[in-house]
């Protein structure tokens, strides 16, 4: 296992520290951290919220909260003694920056130690978090500001919100969250594609056929259901984490792992999008909706049905055929598809690559499969290159596909930390290199609102797919048209 380095003593305000993302994510992965030694017994976390709760009522939430979201035989007692320890609570309202005395009091002599405000709260609530922790004087040299998705609802709240928290924090101390840059297995990409020379040479058009990039959920949306209605698949998966999938996969080799030289080589991508218009939205884009099904042997109820019958038109599952216009993929098109209540949990990326020119073996059972490296993000984190062999045996000549498959729980025995954990610990050591600058964040939403508008403008309706089905037919098609079909199939 990686060698794990303390880091420097900290005050860590949790904004909306009572919240969902607060209890299940945030204080499960620095209770982790804590008890791997990374977190010094001087550093604070600080929850504030609007609620007039006492600490000790407090920390009985969260002792919940752990005991819940923590796998089994991780909750200690003795670890949960000296955790707690560094809890606190606060209360601060967003809309009233003059009633945070006692956040003031509690950061009053902290001196020049690290300080990060991470705002897990309503997108609305940036600004004014921002400038309430700027009115009270709590920007420090030190300071640092995180920023959850969803970051905007299009270009122009996106444009709003970084303008505001822009006015009070300088872009590198603001730290965008996309948690799929903090997943173990996208890390592990860049790994694959700079610290090998193997794949390098055949990672472009003329060698690669297509990419295909699958994140696919099981569950449906639970009780964010009304704020997901107002979203839907496209902005609330596409933009962020599909689309630094796409960029993680096609970018140029950085200089350096140094966070501007990643960050650049994965703007260059996200200018390269074709945009997708009113002309060609219907061949390239696909929306769904899920109508009652069942998955894993439980029936489940339909998208309307869970909105109290309500006709929505939000999509719960979207695919995109996307081009990159430049030197490395032009004609190679990446292929992306997300969706709720799918057959099963999985994301993987695929890099299918070309037929052999020239098949050397006319009459085999199998024909030649053209080789595919598939890196599952989740479940099961791997990467497993198909190709072809000959089958043992001493008459004929048989052929068949197989796999080199690499399990990375297997080979590294680890236990495989949750993104937050890294995420945490990556602003705390101010090194911003798995968030999205602004810029990214800007490109983004301006290729999303483009597909956006073009659904309005062609009048794209949504596609009805039964729950644990692999999404609507037409998601089939959109390969198909090509010659193609979604791995596995
Ligand atoms: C979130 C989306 O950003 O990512 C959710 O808002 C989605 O709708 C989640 O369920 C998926 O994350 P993961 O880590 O479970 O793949």
């Amino acid at each position: 296992m990686a060698e794990l380095v303390p880091v420097e003593e900290f005050d860590l305000i949790i904004f909306g520290g009572t919240g969902d993302l607060a209890m299940r994510k945030l204080l499960p992965a620095l209770y982790h951290r804590d008890r791997d030694g990374q977190i010094t017994a001087t550093s604070r976390i600080i929850a504030a919220s609007r609620g007039d709760v006492s600490r000790d009522d407090y920390l009985a939430r969260v002792e919940e909260a752990l005991r819940a979201n923590l796998n089994e035989g991780e909750f200690e007692d003795e670890q949960w003694q000296a955790f707690r320890e560094r809890i606190h609570y606060v209360q601060a309202d967003a809309s009233d920056h003059d009633k945070w005395g006692d956040l003031c009091e509690m950061l009053k002599d902290a001196g020049d130690r690290n300080r990060v405000a991470y705002l897990a709260t309503a997108p609305s609530l940036f600004g004014p978090f921002a400038t309430g922790l700027r009115h009270n004087g709590l920007v420090t040299a030190n300071s640092r500001i995180v920023l959850e998705k969803p970051l905007g609802r299009d270009l122009a709240s996106a444009e709003e919100i970084n303008n505001a928290v822009g006015h009070c924090f300088a872009e590198n101390q603001i730290f965008r969250i996309d948690h799929y840059l903090g997943k173990e297995t996208v890390q592990n990409l860049l790994a694959l594609r700079f610290a090998n020379s193997l794949f390098e040479p055949l990672w472009r058009r003329g060698a690669v056929d297509h990419v295909q990039i699958t994140v696919a959920e099981d569950l449906g949306v639970g009780n964010r259901i009304e704020f997901y209605d107002r979203i839907g698949a496209l902005r609330d998966m596409v933009q962020n984490h599909m689309l630094q999938l796409v960029c993680l996969v096609a970018m140029e080799a950085p200089s350096s792992l140094h966070h501007d030289a990643v960050r650049d080589e994965k703007m260059k991508v996200l200018r390269a999008l074709r945009p997708i218009t009113e002309d060609n939205v219907r061949t390239h884009t696909v929306r769904g909706q899920y109508t009652a099904g069942a998955i894993g042997g439980q029936t489940v109820e339909g998208f309307d049905d869970e909105l109290g019958g309500k006709e929505s038109t939000t999509e719960t599952f979207v695919a995109l055929k996307v081009d990159i216009d430049n030197w490395r993929w032009s004609n190679v098109p990446f292929y992306l598809r997300t969706g709720k209540r799918l057959k099963d949990k999985h994301s993987e990326i695929v890099v299918q690559f070309q037929e052999v020119p020239h098949s050397i073996f006319p009459e085999q059972r199998f024909d030649v499969v053209p080789n595919r490296l598939t890196i599952r993000l989740q479940p099961d984190e791997g990467v497993k290159l198909s190709v072809m062999a000959k089958e043992p045996g001493p008459g004929g000549f048989e052929l068949k596909p197989v796999s080199l498959d690499l399990s990375f729980e297997e080979t590294f025995g680890v236990r495989y930390p949750d993104a937050y954990e890294r995420l945490l610990m990556e602003v705390l050591r101010g090194n911003p290199a798995l968030f999205m600058r602004r810029d990214e964040v800007e490109s983004a939403w301006q290729w999303i609102d483009n597909i956006i508008a073009s659904w309005q403008e062609a009048n794209q309706k949504v596609e009805s797919y039964v729950a644990g089905s692999w999404g609507p037919t037409a998601s089939s098609l959109l390969l198909d048209r090509d010659g193609r079909s979604w791995q596995p199939d």
